[in-house]
């Protein structure tokens, strides 16, 4: 088991350049099942959740090379199972896209349930209101989902979300693609990463409007083409590293993002007093790691992202005063983290979806574990922001979506260490 070892109080200094997004990678590779012939994709982060979906197409006959670190060309025209592993699927969250890939491709699909960070009860329901409105029999076991489709297969429709859900609108798009006539998806999801699936797909021929608003239109094709994509670069690690400044202090330059996405976070920092100035595709960021109490609300894109949640709460437990925390996708998603930062020394009250962060003047070092992939990266920033020596465990977790957080950190002028017990 590796631990993370990390030595506080350092203010970071440099350069960080951000990956390809996570979540955008695991929606577009299975999207590469809905193509017939080559599609070349760049910019896929070196992380653990890629790792494992591209495990899981080659095992059912995809073809992948990669040309160079980060560009995968994938084949999916000899794919000749629909049913992946059951103990690959179950390693992470986003292997139910395969659902709505392998249904829109073959007409059924038998999946088993996803695995991944469960921070918080995460039903699919949706996802598979919109498969059957589209025209698919769902039959669901404890483990599995079974998806097929009488002769007429899938046909567009009109789908209208009960919850805003970026599984459920990836899947209904992945499964419309290539379903003869027009779905609408009503109440989508907005975040980048749908916009990115959508240009991703429409690149090899789909034709999906509307990506980034709440209706989406997606005109089914009778197929995809190849073609090249570059994954647009990740919203929540550039969320982390402005963080991680603002906690612990610095000054650094954060290069290969999208400032647009990062408004709903660099105004919340900067509302606790960081000093930012965004460029075309970086953002600067000045912190004397002595920051004020604020108010945060997570919500769906463009809200605050509650992926930001655990950051930004150690953020506040690090400011002047009271901060307000309100968690409005995953209420249970504090427990992934808070009684670690508590072990740190942070005052944090938790009362329902809301947490009442009472700034200290600094946090402590101590031997604390990861839980999920957002409490993980969360408490290395607290680690960073500390004073003495933090052990961190389970760092598996963290691996599943930040490439090279070490070396990154390392470059900074963080103190952080790597070690395997
Ligand atoms: C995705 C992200 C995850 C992020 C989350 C919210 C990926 C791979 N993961 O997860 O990092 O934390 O969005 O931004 O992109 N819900 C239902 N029924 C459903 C689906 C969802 O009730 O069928 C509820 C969930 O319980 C939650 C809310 O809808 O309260 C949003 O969930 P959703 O957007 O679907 O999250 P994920 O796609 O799982």
């Amino acid at each position: 088991m590796a631990i993370y070892e990390i030595k506080g109080g350092t203010p970071l200094q440099g350069e960080v350049t951000i990956s390809g997004a996570k979540n955008a990678a695991v929606a577009i590779l299975p999207a590469a099942v809905l193509v017939s012939g080559k599609c070349r994709v760049e910019n896929v982060p070196d992380i653990s959740d890629v790792h494992i979906l591209l495990d899981i197409l080659k095992d059912i006959g995809a073809e992948i090379t990669e040309e160079a670190p980060g560009t995968f060309v994938l084949d999916c025209t000899n794919i000749t199972s629909t049913q992946p592993k059951p103990e690959l699927v179950c390693q992470m969250r986003a292997s139910y896209y395969l659902m709505g890939a392998l249904l829109s491709r073959f007409g059924k699909a038998h999946v088993a349930l996803p695995g991944g960070c469960n921070f918080a009860s995460r039903p699919i329901d949706q996802h598979i209101k919109g498969f059957r409105a589209l025209g698919a029999k769902v039959e669901e076991t404890e483990d599995y989902v079974n998806l097929t489709t009488d002769e007429n297969g899938l046909c567009g429709r009109r789908v209208s979300l009960d919850v805003v859900s970026v599984g459920a609108t990836v899947n209904i798009i992945l499964a419309a693609t290539l379903a003869p006539g027009q779905t609408v998806i009503e109440n989508a999801a907005k975040e980048p990463h749908i916009v990115d699936l959508a240009n991703f797909l429409n690149t090899m021929g789909a034709r999906i409007s509307g990506a980034g608003t709440d209706t989406i239109k997606v005109r089914g094709v009778e197929q995809l083409h190849g073609g090249s994509y570059a994954i647009i670069p990740d919203q929540i690690e550039a969320g982390t590293y402005l963080a991680a400044v603002a906690a612990a202090g610095g000054n650094v330059l954060v290069k290969n993002v999208i400032p647009k996405h990062m408004e709903c976070i660099t105004s919340k920092l900067q509302e606790m007093g960081v000093k930012i100035n965004d460029y075309d595709d970086a953002i600067r960021i000045r912190s004397d790691g002595r920051l004020h109490g604020t108010t945060v609300k997570t919500s769906p894109y463009p809200g605050f992202p509650t992926d930001m949640q655990a950051q930004i709460c150690v953020c506040m437990a690090v400011a002047e005063g009271v901060s307000r925390l309100t968690e409005n996708v995953y209420e249970t998603r504090f427990f992934g983290y808070c009684t670690e930062l508590q072990e740190m020394g942070a005052d944090i009250l938790i009362n329902g979806k809301t947490a009442l962060v009472t700034g200290r003047e600094s946090l402590h070092g101590a031997d604390v574990s990861a839980h999920d992939l957002r409490a993980g990266a969360a408490l290395i920033i607290a680690g960073l922001a500390a004073t003495g020596t933090t052990l961190l465990r389970n760092v598996h977790f963290v691996e599943r979506g930040y490439e090279h957080i070490v070396e990154k950190l390392t470059a900074l002028g963080a103190s952080i260490s790597r070690l395997e017990e």
